[in-house]
């Protein structure tokens, strides 16, 4: 299984709270479609697999594309690889654009799951998250996409959020619920840095949630998503039946994929690599025939890391069998030992050799993931 992901790094407006790689100039909007075509060339060989069963539209807001120019990047992909029948090919889309034209022209293309970023139905959270719509026009837009034929959509949701009270954040959850939606991805409100949510904290223009607050809201979501039929896979994703995100799960399962675009990141079971985030720089590098990447090859004990990492956070779990054949004895047994504690006080099962986390578990799942960390002196 290997995945393409595109990041397409234009936004009509900066929310006030992410920190994704974009720019608000639509300038290069077209040139850039002739780069991600270049770059796709270049590194047809990056993958060693000559199929593809996931390709990703993130962003940025990907949404800013005509459903035809989303195509044609779908037809590029398949003049170096073939497209699996069964692939799951997902547009990242923001609210306002999902209108009826735009929804009509992409359910004629090869799209088949969209995600789209509600992050609140209150018009209040939203507009402290500096976002180009309203609550209402959220759930339209959801409708309006169901109506047309979408039948596998995810919506991400932020909480945490210092306007959102728990019983707006029920609310929000009982909306998306009453929707019937395949699929969920909720995060907790992160401060990064270098954004207007970060400095409004800085000067006390924000106040964090109490982390009482964070931890009932996060009870709330997995007890009710549990309850409404979903299951829940990893830390901040949820699906009904078989609507896992595919392409999500690769990252998760270390499966190889390659990133296209600025500050897109890839992996090929070596190395982790990511593009340059600045459009202009990415685009001069293509247009002169190479790519402004960073590299990072992964030292053995990083490569362990990055697994712990990468499957505790879902409920694969970390699989002992994968330890012992990727990285021998000492390590499988710095899990057995570290996992001792965690067994006894139910943070952690073990399930057929996987190390799983409980609810519990999950709740502290950072800590737990760092004190599995080896740590080579
Ligand atoms: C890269 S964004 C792209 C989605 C699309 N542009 C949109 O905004 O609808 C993916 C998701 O990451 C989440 N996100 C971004 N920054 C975040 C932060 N600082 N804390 C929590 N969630 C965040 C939001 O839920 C967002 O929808
Ligand atoms: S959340 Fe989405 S629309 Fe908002 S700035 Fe980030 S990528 Fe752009």
């Amino acid at each position: 299984m290997s995945g393409i992901y595109f990041h397409i790094p234009f936004c009509k407006q900066a929310c006030h709270y992410c920190a994704f790689h974009k720019s608000i100039s639509m300038q290069s909007i077209l040139d850039m479609l002739d780069c991600f075509k270049k770059e796709l060339q270049l590194r047809k060989e990056y993958l060693d697999q000559k199929s593809l069963s996931t390709i990703y539209f993130g962003g940025g807001t990907p949404s800013v594309y005509h459903p035809e120019h989303i195509q044609m990047l779908i037809d590029e992909c398949s003049k170096y690889w073939n497209i699996d029948m069964d692939a799951e090919i997902t547009l990242e889309a923001n609210p306002d654009d999902l209108n009826q034209e735009f929804l009509s022209e992409l359910k004629k293309s090869s799209v088949n799951r969209l995600s789209v970023g509600i992050q609140s139905f209150h018009d209040e959270d939203l507009i402290l998250m500096n976002r180009r719509h309203t609550g209402n026009e959220a759930y339209q837009a959801i409708k309006r996409a169901q109506d047309i034929g979408f039948n596998n959509i995810s919506v991400d949701q932020i909480y945490g959020v210092p306007s959102l009270s728990m019983a707006k954040w029920i609310e929000n959850l009982n909306l998306v619920y009453e929707l019937e939606i395949q699929h969920i991805s909720s995060y907790h409100l992160m401060y990064d840095a270098n954004t207007v949510f970060a400095k409004k904290l800085q000067k006390g223009q924000l106040i964090e949630i109490e982390e009482e607050e964070s931890f009932n809201q996060f009870k709330y979501l997995i007890d009710s998503a549990r309850e409404n039929g979903f299951t829940h896979y990893e830390i901040s994703n949820f699906c009904k039946e078989s609507y896992i995100s595919k392409h999500n799960s690769a990252y998760w399962k270390q499966r190889q994929y390659l990133g296209i675009g600025p500050s897109a990141h890839s992996y090929n079971f070596k190395e982790r690599e990511w593009n340059i985030a600045h459009n202009y720089k990415y685009m001069k590098a293509v247009n002169e025939g190479g790519i402004f990447s960073e590299k990072e090859d992964l030292s053995f004990y990083e490569r362990f890391n990055d697994l712990v990492l990468t499957s505790l956070r879902t409920y694969w779990g970390l699989d002992l069998d994968v330890v012992m054949e990727q990285f021998g004895d000492q390590l499988y047994r710095h899990c057995i030992i570290k996992a001792e504690k965690y067994i006894q006080c139910k943070h952690i099962r073990r399930e057929k050799n996987c190390l799983i986390l409980n609810d519990e578990g999950v709740f502290i799942s950072n800590d737990i993931m760092s004190d599995f960390f080896f740590i080579d002196d």
